[in-house]
């Protein structure tokens, strides 16, 4: 033997399948997604989204039969996102406490067809308003913050009495998470869970979602007096502290890869259940790249999804949700 040679050799675990699955630190189940949907009116409605190749808005009936399938890859939770219809938008984005709204009538279908599922609900205004904002705009084009967090609220109540169980500020409006605990106690609905978007930044990936859920010809502007600044990490921090404090049981990260440093942090610093979003864009540039022959999207997409594991996530939301339950259970 050259004593040159290592006897230390961290190849050794890495030679066989058996032995590098044994070793794996980090384990994805489908019990790590969450599958976000997007519901549309009308009967028997599929409308597929272009800059989401695979992804479709639902008609109810539809989201209902997607809950069943996501219930049987063993996928635990599902998001809902409304595309109200237009002539349903307004100013003040009242639509979002409509009791009958296509939010509400989406989760009742599947609180009643599956009640196995866990629903969680997006509380924000952009997709009833007219102007693509999540909150109320005053006549300089600023989103109010408290007239803002006093709508979510009311939002948030009508969400719950539908029957979801995890409501998920996505607005960004300072103090909404506290009072909207408050009011969610007040009403008797002491296990709906708060999941925090605690950490959301303005941020160029969610154009495909816009499209979705039909916002980004209405959007005047951008988010950046609410949403986050990329540049900032310890701001997180406190944003996630503050969230903590007025009772969020979980807390989120968003947009997904770009910002796993903030991921690992929120964990390292918190220790609370922490979740992360890979959205829109970042499913679209991996869709891109496999159309354009250039990547494999199994691969892809179990590697993204177990870096966030990795990075501390307790669960990702992943428009691949679905095809990455179907990979991990061949
Ligand atoms: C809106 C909301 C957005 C997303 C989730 N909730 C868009 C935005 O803030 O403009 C983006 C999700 C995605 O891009 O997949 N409150």
């Amino acid at each position: 033997m050259t004593a040159s040679y290592p006897a230390l050799r961290l190849r050794r675990t890495r030679a066989s399948d058996w032995s590098r699955r044994l070793h794996a630190e980090t384990v994805l189940t489908p019990a790590d997604l969450i599958w976000p949907l997007f519901v549309t009116e009308g009967q028997g409605v599929e409308e597929p989204i272009a800059s989401l190749p695979g992804v479709s808005r639902w008609s109810v009936e539809g989201i209902v039969a997607r809950a069943r399938e996501a219930a049987d890859l063993g996928i635990p939770c599902l998001a809902l996102f409304p595309n109200t219809p237009p002539q349903l938008r307004t100013d003040d984005g009242r639509e979002a406490v409509n009791p009958d709204n296509l939010m509400c009538r989406a989760i009742r279908a599947i609180k009643d067809a599956v009640p196995e599922i866990g629903v969680l609900t997006d509380v924000a205004l952009d997709p009833y308003t007219t102007h693509g904002h999540d909150g109320l705009v005053d006549a300089a084009g600023y989103v109010v913050n408290d007239s803002t967090a006093d709508a979510l609220v009311q939002q948030a109540l009508t969400q719950a009495r539908a029957g979801s169980d995890v409501i998920a500020p996505s607005d960004m409006m300072d103090g909404r998470v506290g009072m909207i605990r408050a009011a969610l106690e007040a009403e008797g609905f002491h296990n709906v869970q708060i999941m925090a978007y605690a950490a959301k930044y303005a941020s160029a990936f969610y154009g495909p979602f816009r499209d979705a859920v039909n916002t980004r010809g209405l959007l005047k502007g951008n988010k950046k007096t609410y949403q986050m600044d990329y540049a900032n990490a310890e701001e997180a921090l406190r944003e996630v502290a503050l969230d903590l404090a007025e009772g969020a049981d979980s807390v989120m990260v968003k947009p997904g890869l770009p910002y796993l440093d903030i991921v690992r942090r929120v964990k390292d610093e918190f220790r609370v259940p922490t979740f992360a979003y890979q959205v829109s864009g970042e499913y679209a540039l991996i869709e891109t790249a496999v159309a354009a022959g250039v990547a494999d999207r199994d691969a892809m997409v179990l590697e993204t999804l177990t870096a966030f594991k990795r990075a501390g996530c307790s669960g990702v939301l992943t428009y691949h949700a679905a095809h990455a339950a179907r990979l991990l259970h061949a």
